[in-house]
């Protein structure tokens, strides 16, 4: 039985979305679930008949912020309770695979908890929950009344979720690939999003020609590992029996209508040379890659399981370089990893000289319960980890502004996402990924417009609209 409330009494709910860009996909697809049995999105908690965290597992400080937001939650709930009327909550995400049972006895005022896998079980789980919550209206008391579905399902969650509707200002997300087999031992993920699963090709394809007649121009392939990809073949191919991401993004770039493909967070180990060449000879691929390191020492590289050393990552930006000469390369780096002596975090401020980073990602080494790394002598003090990431962060941040200055006085293209914090500003992303603020007319928004650039700042450059590329109507 699933619940549909009557068209007099819809229902809302609001889906706070923390962590990668994975879960805003998600997040999307459980909009697009709940949509049918009456939910609208709501902005605010306050007015939210339903609250979905979708949730972050892989440092602790991201999964503890989960437990602030679900106490204040619980607050919520017992002055609704007290005034006649309730509010549903739902943990999602990675800390919902993680700790499953945990976050119901931690949290008693949780309803549903419901892995990353499971969301198109959605319906039946809300059921449920609503069955548990009238039993208490009823007042009969019942232990264990929070609902839990963390099941990694032998289908794929994909052949029941219903098509996306998330094209935003031209852009849309397209997941092609979930899960990791690469165990780091840093690193949640193989954990909470299981073994890498790649869709079928054909599914892809049929997702990639909705998105584009729902408006998109851009889209983003995701992943936890997107270059891993190996999808089942399209059936009237020819060649092997599945492709590789060089293949898929040759076949969407074959789209009318795409004008620009990304994809994010890839593993130095999958970067063959069939995709290093697609970034030199497919134009609609963004001249933008992010490519985790992690550290520049190998014997930390080693400890992380990570399966490459700084030369193959080096030798890696200098091929990509020379099929793309201006790809912005970004990266992430941990800091701190058990046994990281100094002389190690002295390779890596030695690597990121020699790479020069368009942007990056760095964090303090969070120990996660049930990796390997959370189990390995020598974890190296908060104090040094907290100097090493500053002192990494300011080279960071001198790179990024240095990359950000270089395209000063360029013209460049630029997608605008949305209104700018200033009254007549719209904001949006040059090829490069780089931020940009102009004036400009908000219908512009959702298109790519010429954009001379004019400051380059730290984060951001500001720009003056040259021309329209693609005229807005
Ligand atoms: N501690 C710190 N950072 C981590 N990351 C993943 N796991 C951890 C951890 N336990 C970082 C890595 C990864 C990014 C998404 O998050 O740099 O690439
Ligand atoms: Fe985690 Fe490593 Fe897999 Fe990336 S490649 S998701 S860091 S295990």
């Amino acid at each position: 039985m699933t619940f549909v409330p009557s068209d007099g009494q819809r229902k809302r709910v609001f889906i706070r979305t923390y962590g990668c860009q994975m879960n805003v996909y998600d997040s999307d697809r459980m909009a697009d679930v709940l949509r049918p049995l009456g939910y609208a999105l709501s902005n605010s908690p306050a007015e939210a008949d339903l609250v979905v965290l979708n949730t972050c597992h892989i440092r602790e400080h991201a999964s503890e912020k989960v437990y602030s937001e679900l106490g204040r939650l619980r607050d919520e709930k017992l002055e609704r309770r007290a005034a006649g009327r309730d509010l549903t909550i739902a943990v999602a995400g990675c800390v919902a695979q993680a700790e499953g049972e945990e976050i119901l006895r931690r949290q008693p005022a949780v309803d549903i908890v419901v892995g990353p896998q499971a969301y198109h079980r959605l319906p039946q789980l809300l059921a449920e929950a609503e069955r548990k919550a009238a039993i208490r209206r009823a007042g009969k008391r019942l232990p264990g009344a929070g609902v839990l579905d963390t099941d990694f399902p032998a289908e794929s969650k994909f052949d029941h979720l219903p098509s996306p509707q998330g094209v935003r200002a031209g852009s849309a997300f397209l997941s092609i690939q979930e899960g990791c087999d690469k165990f780091c031992t840093f690193c949640v993920v193989p954990y909470t999003r299981g073994a890498e699963y790649s869709r079928p090709v054909a599914a892809v394809l049929a997702e990639a020609r909705q998105l584009v007649e729902a408006g998109a121009i851009e889209i983003t392939l995701l992943g936890q590992n997107v270059n891993a990809y190996h999808g089942e073949a399209a059936p009237s191919s020819i060649g092997g029996s599945t492709w590789s991401l060089a293949s898929l993004i040759r076949a969407l770039a074959e789209i009318d209508g795409v004008a620009r493909i990304r994809y994010p967070t890839s593993h130095p180990r999958d970067m063959d040379e069939e995709l290093i060449a697609v970034h030199g000879d497919v134009p609609q691929l963004m001249p933008y890659l992010h490519l985790p390191v992690q550290s520049g020492s190998d014997r930390i590289l080693e400890a992380m399981n990570r399966r490459h050393g700084r030369d193959l990552f080096l030798r890696l930006v200098e091929r990509l370089r020379e099929c793309r000469p201006d790809l912005a390369l970004s990266t992430d780096f941990i800091v701190g990893f058990p046994g990281e002596s100094d002389a190690d975090f002295d390779h890596t401020m030695r690597l990121v000289g020699e790479v020069g980073f368009a942007s990056a990602f760095s964090f303090k080494y969070s120990r996660r319960p049930g990796t390997p790394g959370s189990a390995m002598p020598d974890q190296v003090p908060e104090n040094v980890k907290a100097a090493r990431l500053a002192a990494l962060q300011t080279l960071l941040g001198q790179q990024a502004r240095d990359f950000n200055l270089s395209k000063v006085g360029a013209t460049a293209p630029v997608l605008f996402a949305e209104a700018g914090r200033k009254p007549g500003q719209i904001v949006g992303k040059t090829p490069w990924l780089q931020s940009v603020y102009a004036d400009g007319d908000p219908r512009l928004i959702g298109h790519i417009v010429d954009v001379r650039l004019t400051e380059g700042h730290a984060n951001s450059l500001a720009g003056e609209i040259a021309s329209l590329c693609e005229a807005a109507a």
